[in-house]
């Protein structure tokens, strides 16, 4: 099956089911813009046949991270939520032969499948699995002292967004980015009175990103396969926007 073929069911636990024209267009953007690929596809298969929950970024989406990732000239790439590695194969492929991607996952079974994956992909080298609570791993990876990040993505549990955020942040280098996903579930991150406590984690996480000088950020909702969603991207500036006139925060 390429990237593009996929089913036009519901995908991502959004409330909405996404809408015919949404799935329509990506299936055509998809048969178009992104080629038909053995080992996303594999791994698709494999992380279903596992009975893995359907909430992998889109081959659209994938291919998205990616060219950040390029267009940045990432070499130290931060993951945090790996699931089967889906997103982690498109992000690997963006680095160059020394580069280097950690990604971090609290299931075994998920880490499991997505080093497979992964391996599958011929990426195995360049890329780094850790296995337990982000909470945990990011005050150990802190000490590790290594080189900081240029790219980070964070997909796991929305209630810890905040924290992940604030650690990706601490983690960069100047220069980097950010990338956050899920941050609009069906719109109901606009709703202050939501008891979604995922959506309430993001919202958590969006006050600290405005109150954070040391980036700059912006919103994209998207629409598709997974339904009405969108991501957050934040780049880390030298000296907070601030400090170079103020204007463009
Ligand atoms: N980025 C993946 C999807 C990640 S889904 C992709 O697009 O292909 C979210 C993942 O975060 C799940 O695998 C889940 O097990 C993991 N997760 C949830 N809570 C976590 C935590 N506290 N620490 C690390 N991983 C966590
Ligand atoms: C869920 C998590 C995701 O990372 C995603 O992209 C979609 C849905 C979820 O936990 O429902
Ligand atoms: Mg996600």
């Amino acid at each position: 099956m390429s990237p593009g073929a996929r089913p036009s069911r519901s995908r991502g636990n959004t409330k909405q089911k996404p809408e015919k024209t949404w799935v329509a267009v990506e299936e055509y953007m998809d048969e178009l813009l992104i080629s038909s690929d053995a080992a996303l596809d594999a791994a698709r298969k494999a992380n279903e046949a596992a009975g893995l929950p359907d909430i992998a970024v889109t081959p659209s989406q994938g291919k998205f991270l990616y060219l950040l990732a390029r267009m940045r000239g990432a070499h130290h790439i931060l993951e945090i939520g790996t699931l089967g590695g889906y997103s982690t194969i498109w992000l690997a492929r963006a680095l160059p032969a020394d580069g280097r991607l950690i990604t971090m996952e609290a299931e075994a079974k998920h880490c499991d499948l997505a080093r497979a994956n992964v391996a599958r992909a011929g990426l195995g080298a360049r890329v780094d699995f850790r296995l337990g609570e982000a909470l945990d791993l990011l005050p150990e990876l802190a000490a590790e002292g290594l080189e900081p990040f240029d790219f980070a993505f964070i997909d796991a549990d929305k209630e810890n967004t905040a924290e992940y955020f604030k650690w990706a942040v601490r983690l960069a280098r100047p220069g980097a980015a950010i990338v956050v996903d899920n941050v609009v579930r069906d719109g109901e991150v606009a709703d202050a009175a939501t008891s979604d406590e995922r959506v309430q984690g993001i919202q958590r996480f969006l006050d600290a990103l405005a109150g954070e000088p040391r980036v700059s950020a912006t919103t994209l909702q998207t629409v598709g396969s997974k339904g009405y969603d969108g991501f957050t991207l934040a780049l880390v500036t030298t000296q907070g926007d601030a400090g170079v006139g103020g204007w463009f925060r």
